[in-house]
Formats: structure tokens, C-alpha cells, sequence
């Protein structure tokens, strides 16, 4: 198990109940998806697992989280950075005044590998998001959306995480670029064997990629299935928390 969160309940503010106790697993280079409607306590998870709770006052007030067998939950963000964990948040957080290349090459300062493996990772970069190779000397703020995500992404994988957490990569884009984007992560996952847990709204994009998926509801795991099984039921009642397996 590379990621094992337990029984974990977190508060914003200390008043602010947004998990109540989920618990989630991934296996070294799986991808796991986390499925919910708005305000299901997805970011949240990714927060937690990421030690960027702090920031907005929030607070992992029970359980615990392992990375690859070691307790993480009282790590700062930078430490578990340098562990591996690497998190895309939601809204596409650009040096906006510097270069899509620029850009790339920040994402590979914290690494201690030679210039020459880090220049075959930004071509390696290019390769998955041909368009940024196009766009390189463009200022990052002048791209599109899909650009932006697709550079956002590429800047993180550039840090070369053992676990990528991504939030909701598919947000706001035309739905064939978002399945490019979702094509491309799987594609990341099959090369580098790169770990995700991905959030995503849209269970149609996500699941045929993943190895298994959480539905999140009211801050608590309703379902944790394989995509196979999940497609032979109907979602909505656990998006909609009117049902919850027995977990
Ligand atoms: N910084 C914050 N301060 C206070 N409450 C917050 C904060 N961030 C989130 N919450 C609350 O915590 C709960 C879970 O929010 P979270 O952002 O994790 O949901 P989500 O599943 O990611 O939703 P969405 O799909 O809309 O992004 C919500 O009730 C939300 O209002
Ligand atoms: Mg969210």
C-alpha cells in the first residue's frame, strides 16, 4: 500500500465538519478516483493527504495517514512534497508572467537529477502535450483553459511525484479536451507508473481509467468499488447519499 488513510475527520476552523471519517487505500501505481457531488469533502481528502489543510485553518482532528508505511499527517506540506506527494488543486495555480517552459523547468527545481535527464523530461512533456510545446515561449496567463490544466499537470509531473493527487483536472474544459487530458494522465500512470488518486465530478471520464473509485458523501465514504462493478449500478443514489454499502 503506497497510501493508506485511516478513519480520518477533519475540521476548518475548528467548527466546520467537512470529513467525518473516510478512509481510502491505493496501491503503488494505481489510479483511484474520488466520485461526489459538491461539497462531498473531495478537495478536502486531497488537502489532507497533501498537508495543505493548514493554509485555510483546516485540520486533521482524527485518524491517520500513511505514505508508503511511514505516518504523514503530521508532516508540513513541503516535507511530504520532498516524500512524493504532489498535489494538482483545483483552479490552475500558473506562474502566470513566466513561460509555459518556464513553468515546466520551476516544477523540476526540487529534483537532484542531472540537466540532461530533466531536459528529456520536458520533452517527455511535450510529447504528452504537444500544444505546449507549440505555446513554450508563450507567457503562461495568455493560455487557454485546457492549456492551462494541461500545463499545470505537466509542471507537477515535471516534480516527478510518487503520488499525484489531482483535483478535478477536467473542470471548466470543452468535454474533448477534457478526455484528451484524462487520456494523457492514464498515459502518465502506464509510463512513469506514477500513482494517482484522482477527484473527479464526471464518473463517465474518470472510471474507465481507474483501478477502483470512492464515492464520497457528506464527508463519508458511501461506496468503494471496482469501475466494473460500478457501472452495472446506479450511481446517483450514492452521489444523493440515499444508499451507503457497508464499508
Ligand atoms: N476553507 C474552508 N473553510 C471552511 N469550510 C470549508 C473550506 N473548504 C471547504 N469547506 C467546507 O467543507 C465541505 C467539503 O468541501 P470540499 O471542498 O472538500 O468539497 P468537494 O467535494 O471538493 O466539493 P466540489 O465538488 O464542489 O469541489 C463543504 O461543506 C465546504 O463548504
Ligand atoms: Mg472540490
Amino acid at each position: 500500500m503506497i497510501l493508506d488513510v485511516k478513519d480520518i475527520e477533519v475540521y476548518y476552523n475548528n467548527v466546520i465538519l467537512a470529513i467525518e471519517d473516510i478512509n481510502i487505500s491505493i496501491e503503488q501505481g494505481q489510479i483511484v478516483s474520488l466520485l461526489g457531488a459538491n461539497g462531498a469533502g473531495k478537495s478536502t481528502c486531497l488537502k489532507a493527504i497533501s498537508g495543505l489543510l493548514e493554509v485555510e485553518k483546516g485540520r486533521v482532528t482524527r485518524g491517520e495517514i500513511y505514505f508508503e508505511g511511514k505516518r504523514v499527517d503530521q508532516l508540513g506540506a513541503i516535507e511530504r512534497v520532498k516524500s512524493g506527494i504532489c498535489l494538482v488543486a483545483e483552479g490552475r495555480q500558473l506562474l502566470k508572467t513566466l513561460t509555459v517552459e518556464e513553468n515546466l523547468k520551476v516544477g523540476s527545481l526540487i529534483r537532484k537529477d542531472s540537466a540532461s535527464v530533466i531536459k528529456d523530461d520536458l520533452e517527455r512533456m511535450y510529447t504528452y502535450f504537444p500544444i505546449l510545446k507549440q505555446r513554450a515561449k508563450q507567457v503562461s496567463e495568455t493560455l487557454s483553459g485546457g492549456e492551462q490544466q494541461m500545463l499545470v499537470i505537466a509542471r507537477t509531473i515535471m516534480m516527478r511525484p510518487k503520488l499525484l493527487l489531482l483535483d478535478e483536472p477536467s473542470l471548466g474544459l470543452a468535454p474533448l479536451i477534457a478526455a484528451a487530458v484524462i487520456s494523457e494522465i492514464h498515459r502518465i500512470n502506464q509510463e512513469l507508473g506514477t500513482t494517482i488518486l484522482l477527484v473527479e465530478q464526471n464518473a463517465a471520464l474518470a472510471l474507465p481509467i481507474s483501478n477502483k473509485a470512492y464515492i464520497i458523501t457528506n464527508g463519508r465514504v458511501a461506496l468503494c468499488s471496482t469501475p466494473e462493478e460500478m457501472k452495472k449500478i446506479d450511481l446517483r443514489d450514492y452521489y444523493l447519499g440515499r444508499k451507503r454499502a457497508a464499508i
